[in-house]
Order: C-alpha cells, then sequence, then structure tokens
C-alpha cells in the first residue's frame, strides 16, 4: 500500500538571492524534499548551482535534498555533492553507458540513487536498473527550465512504470514526476502512480508558496 505523496519543491524557481527564504517556505509548508536542479549547460541548455550551494543549505534545513543532475559525465559530480549532503542523487538514463557504475558510485558514497527518464526516451531503457535504485524521475517536461507546460503523455508512461515496479514486487522505489505540475494536474499525475511531486514554479513564482505547498497536501486528503 503506498503512502501519501510527498512534494519536492524545486529551487530552481526560487530567488537565487535569498535561498533562505525559499527554505523557511518549504518548512512553513510542510515540504518533505528539497529538489535541487543541477544543470552543466551541456546535458541541457541552462547552466544553474552545484557541490557548494548543496553545501550552505545542508546545515540549514532537515529537508531531504534532492539532487537532480542534469550534466553529462555524471559520475564527475556524484562524490562532491553526496560530500555536500545530498541525501539523493539522481542522474539521467541519456548521460552515461555506465549506469551500474554510476549506482555503485552513489551507493558507496551513502547517498539514496535515483535514475531520471527525459520524456522521448523509451521506458525499456531503465526498466533493467529500476531494482537497482530508491528512485525513478519521470521527466514530464523537456529538462533545462522551470515554468513548462505538463506534457500529458506522461500519465502514461508513470502508469506504465508504476505496473511494471508492481509485477517485479519493486514497490520500494519512489516514482518521482518532474515538470509542469501544478495544483489543478497534481491530482492526476498522483492518481497515474506519482509518489513524489517536483513543482518549481507553481510554488516559488506563486503570490502564497506557503499555502500553495499546504494545498497540494490537501489533495491527497481529498
Ligand atoms: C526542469 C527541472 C524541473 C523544473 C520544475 O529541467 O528538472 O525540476 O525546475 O519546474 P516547474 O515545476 O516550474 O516545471
Ligand atoms: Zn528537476
Amino acid at each position: 500500500m503506498r503512502s501519501g505523496f510527498k512534494l519536492a519543491p524545486s529551487i530552481l524557481s526560487a530567488d537565487f538571492s535569498d535561498l533562505r527564504s525559499a527554505l523557511d517556505i518549504c518548512n512553513a509548508g510542510g515540504a518533505h524534499w528539497i529538489h535541487v536542479d543541477v544543470m552543466d549547460n551541456q546535458f541541457v541548455p541552462n547552466l544553474t548551482i552545484g557541490p557548494p550551494v548543496v553545501s550552505s543549505l545542508r546545515p540549514v534545513t532537515q529537508k531531504f535534498i534532492d539532487v537532480h543532475m542534469m550534466v553529462i559525465d555524471p559520475e564527475e559530480l556524484v562524490e562532491p555533492f553526496a560530500k555536500a549532503g545530498a541525501d539523493n542523487i539522481t542522474f539521467h538514463i541519456e548521460a552515461t553507458n555506465d549506469p551500474e557504475g554510476i549506482i555503485d558510485l552513489i551507493r558507496s558514497c551513502g547517498s539514496k540513487v535515483g535514475v531520471s527518464i527525459k520524456p522521448k526516451t523509451p521506458l525499456e531503457d531503465i526498466f533493467p536498473i529500476l531494482d537497482k535504485v530508491d528512485v525513478v524521475l519521470v521527466m514530464s517536461v523537456e529538462p533545462g527550465f522551470g515554468g513548462q507546460g505538463y506534457l500529458p503523455e506522461s500519465n502514461e508512461r508513470i502508469g506504465r512504470i508504476r505496473s511494471y515496479l508492481e509485477e517485479n514486487c519493486l514497490d520500494r522505489v519512489l516514482i518521482e514526476v518532474d515538470g509542469g505540475i501544478k495544483l489543478h494536474n497534481a491530482k492526476q499525475v498522483i492518481d497515474a502512480g506519482a509518489d513524489v511531486l517536483v513543482a518549481g514554479s507553481e510554488v516559488f513564482k506563486s503570490t502564497r508558496p506557503i499555502d500553495t505547498i499546504k494545498d497540494f497536501y490537501q489533495l491527497s486528503a481529498q
């Protein structure tokens, strides 16, 4: 039986001049995770933050720090993010020829392991390694930017992954969905099989961010 869903606000949409306030919003709203979008301007056409920012966040939050690496050569950043205090480190299946090697490396650094898949990548590319990870991060937008629209075909992909996990007794693996998640579509994403929802602009571009987080959690009570 799956427990209630978790919200992972993405600080990519927060005010980078005041990340402490972003953490305060997550604390006051009761979010479970903090989603940290790492982009290298190689794997995606954008450049964001790295291990030093996680090192700054770690001592001032008890929240689960969920690092989403949208980078080439992800193996080079695993140890720095683990040392910085990441609780989960997610790599992209499209960024490596040796997913098992990266999984072993992340585990050896003491972090939880996530694998992410872009919208056009066949799910068959990740099925063989789902028994080795803790989180599967389903991209419901093309990675690179916050504020995009949810790709509706994502629901079917989430459902197929949910079925695969159930058929293979892998219910312990969390399905996290990332991109275009709003209050108006979150319920359908949860119903499709998501355990964790990433929300960036819906939370941090809101005039009432704390209440928005609370509104997300109200959805699962419905
Ligand atoms: C996109 C990132 C997402 C994004 C989510 O590449 O991985 O986490 O920041 O932002 P919204 O919720 O605004 O789509
Ligand atoms: Zn992300």
